[in-house]
């Protein structure tokens, strides 16, 4: 494929060779080798029209860790805000013929049609609550690690699922690889239809975290809510906030998980997600530099593969 929009379009053993290629850049980044010529030539930018600190960062040094020339777009600085429409500054940046473009929207779809509009490879650094592929991707990478394979496990997925494109993801991926999907939280944070995918949902912690391998827990995502239902934080911590005194209702060696950023003390105790012995949220971002590497060096190799073939239909 010439982009990563999601995880919807990926065949399992696609996520497996990616994920195999992301194993091997784990290594070369914990080493002191820190530069590859993967991308070298390859010019890279991104644009991020919502706030991002891993995603960002970590594009970034992938980028750079793979010999390309990487750009960061400064949204609030740049003519977005003259009115400028997101189709308008990415057709202006596709005329400064970049290779490789990583675009976060706060619109779901945003991604997908930049990318009908561009020569480029695009990839999604999150839309909306659509869809956020690499944070699948690196979870997959993280769970596989720590649990030694990704399927037959029994994943629970707590919290706002309604609003999150990492719950969406997460979902497809996961499902893909036959694993047990539980989602748990309140009602009117999940969405209607769910049940149809063949996932549990669950609206006590409890319940739904009895026996699980997998515990990933997700922010409330107020920036997303258009005013409506935003439960007192309080109350939803004492409810739905994991604590070691829920967590022991998951298998003895369940991993805790969290995509960041992280709330303290409203979806997760402090002290649980500092816990080496149970959270890998850690881990979650090193891995988010390996899969990132290995998404633009496989984009890379079919944009390369398709130059090739114009330029010899052309001759
Ligand atoms: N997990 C994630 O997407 O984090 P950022 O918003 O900081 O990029």
């Amino acid at each position: 494929a010439r982009h990563l929009l999601g995880i919807e379009h990926l065949a399992p053993e696609e996520i497996k060779t990616l994920l195999d290629l992301a194993e091997t850049y784990v290594d070369l980044n914990r080493r002191t080798i820190k530069k590859t010529d993967v991308l070298a030539g390859m010019t890279q930018i991104n644009m991020f029209f919502e706030a991002s600190t891993r995603t960002q960062a970590s594009f970034e040094l992938a980028g750079k860790r793979l010999g390309a020339d990487v750009m960061n777009m400064a949204v609030a600085q740049s003519s977005v805000k003259k009115g400028e429409t997101l189709i308008d500054t990415a057709m202006t940046l596709n005329a400064m013929h970049p290779d490789l473009l990583v675009v976060r929207h706060q619109s779901s779809g945003a991604v997908d049609l930049l990318a009908q509009k561009v020569n480029c490879a695009v990839l999604n650094a999150g839309d909306g609550k659509h869809e956020h592929p690499t944070q699948a991707l690196l979870d997959a990478l993280t769970i596989r690690r720590a649990k030694g394979r990704l399927h037959r496990l029994t994943v629970a997925i707590c919290g706002d699922i309604a609003h999150s494109r990492v719950a969406r993801s997460n979902l497809i991926l996961l499902g893909k690889m036959e694993n047990r999907i539980r989602l748990i939280g309140p009602p009117t944070l999940m969405p209607s239809g769910v049940a149809e995918l063949g996932v549990e949902v669950f609206d006590d912690m409890r319940a739904g975290l009895e026996g699980a391998d997998v515990v990933m827990m997700l922010r409330l995502q107020k920036e997303r809510m258009d005013g409506g239902f935003i439960p007192s934080e309080r109350e939803y911590y004492f409810r739905y906030g994991l604590d070691a005194e829920k967590l022991a209702y998951a298998k003895d060696d369940a991993i805790v998980m969290h995509p960041g950023p992280m709330n303290r003390g409203v979806e997760i105790d402090g002290t649980l997600a500092d816990d080496i012995n149970r959270s890998v949220i850690q881990d979650q971002v090193e891995m988010g530099v390996a899969v990132r590497m290995a998404a633009m060096e496989l984009l890379a190799r079919n944009l390369k593969a398709e130059r090739g073939r114009v330029a010899a239909e052309g001759l």
